[in-house]
């Protein structure tokens, strides 16, 4: 793997040595200190971003590398229309890692398929958010202390949520776990989601929006924000922002072990006493992505090797246009749309979409 777009590019035996890291960083962070020295992360971040873009930069300052980017679009020449492929192509003339995060689809994809150096996905759009996978592993890791024979309940905006859609994924490929999908009608987990991974795999789950009757079976309950920025229709959002809020009242009726994640930010959707609660787990969750970033940076300069990171697969090309209106085929330049078969669906290889 030379770069991260989707939790799935990294094998189980990969996530375990990953954790495996992060927690030999946690105890000694003096050997780390100059494992990066001489290297430069670029961050490039289209969208805002407190946690995710702080936390490489404090992985790469903690391994002794140094950084740059850009906090916002526009400070960056895509205000003046410059493409995510052309960025790619000349941030790898300056840096020898990137961390981008793009309010389309796919963008990390195309990001890859131009840069010369790691790409590491850090969000793109409504698709996935494969680090913060990373730093949800590593809170399951040390709070369960397993990955297995767990009982998953997914809280909020399941449609938009590019965590939850990673988390699925990742926890997927472990023995004897279940999912509680927790959301309103509107926001349900993507077909590609439910289809591609939970059926293709015969995970049990049921789909429900009662947070009140599903809490007490739940080990992990991973709570996540309505996501304003999203919603096409913002009507539609003010109707279901207040859907769930995890209360004190709530957390009377869990499990005593059970944990709560949040990728935060957090609006309204957990009520600030529950921070009391020694099952909230989501300050925690922050940190450890901190580590799990220094351990992924680690690994993907260890195997750069300056070839373009990711060739676009091979598939359909044609006349089909992709109908997900936040891909990045629909603003990128000259980008060539791409089809590849699973089970029969032709889907959109940037955003997974599947065609009409
Ligand atoms: C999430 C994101 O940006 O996808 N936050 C994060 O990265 N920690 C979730 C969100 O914005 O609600």
């Amino acid at each position: 793997m030379k770069s991260l777009i989707d939790i799935m590019d990294l094998s189980v035996r990969e996530l375990d040595e990953l954790t495996d890291t992060a927690l030999d960083i946690i105890a000694h962070p003096d050997q780390y200190a100059h494992a990066c020295e001489g290297k430069k992360l670029a961050t490039l971040f289209f969208e805002p971003s407190t946690r995710t873009r702080l936390s490489f930069e404090a992985a790469m300052y903690e391994l002794g590398g140094h950084v740059l980017g850009f906090s916002e679009a526009a400070s960056s020449s895509a205000s003046k229309g410059e493409s995510v492929a052309d960025t790619a192509k000349i941030v790898s003339c300056y840096a020898d890692i990137i961390a981008m995060r793009h309010p389309r689809d796919g963008a990390a994809l195309v990001a890859a398929m131009n840069a010369t150096v790691p790409v590491i996905n850090a969000g793109d759009g409504g698709h996935c958010h494969p680090t913060q996978t990373l730093a949800d592993l590593l809170t399951i890791r040390r709070e369960m202390g397993r990955f297995d024979h767990l009982t998953i309940g997914l809280c909020g905006d399941l449609k938009y949520g590019r965590t939850v859609h990673s988390l699925v994924n990742a926890m997927s490929r472990y023995e004897g776990v279940r999912f509680l999908l927790i959301a309103p009608d509107e926001l349900r987990l993507p077909e590609y989601v439910r289809r591609d991974v939970l059926d293709a795999k015969g995970i049990p789950y049921t789909v429900t929006n009662d947070l009140d009757g599903a809490i007490p079976s739940l080990d992990i309950l991973y709570m996540t924000r309505i996501q304003r920025e999203r919603f096409p229709d913002q009507s539609q959002y003010e109707r279901l922002k207040d859907s769930f809020v995890l209360t004190p009242e709530k957390m009377a009726r869990a499990k005593d072990k059970m944990a709560v994640l949040h990728p935060l930010p957090r609006v309204n959707e957990i009520s600030v006493a529950v921070d009391q609660d020694a099952r909230a787990c989501y300050f925690r969750q922050a940190l450890n992505g901190k580590y799990m970033r220094m351990a992924l940076i680690l690994k993907l300069l260890s195997q750069a090797d300056g070839a373009p990171a990711i060739t676009l697969p091979e598939g359909l090309s044609g006349d089909h246009r992709c109908k997900n209106r936040r891909c990045i085929v629909q603003t990128e330049q000259e980008l060539p749309q791409r089809f590849v078969s699973s089970d029969g669906v032709w889907r959109c290889v940037y955003c997974e979409t599947a065609a009409e």
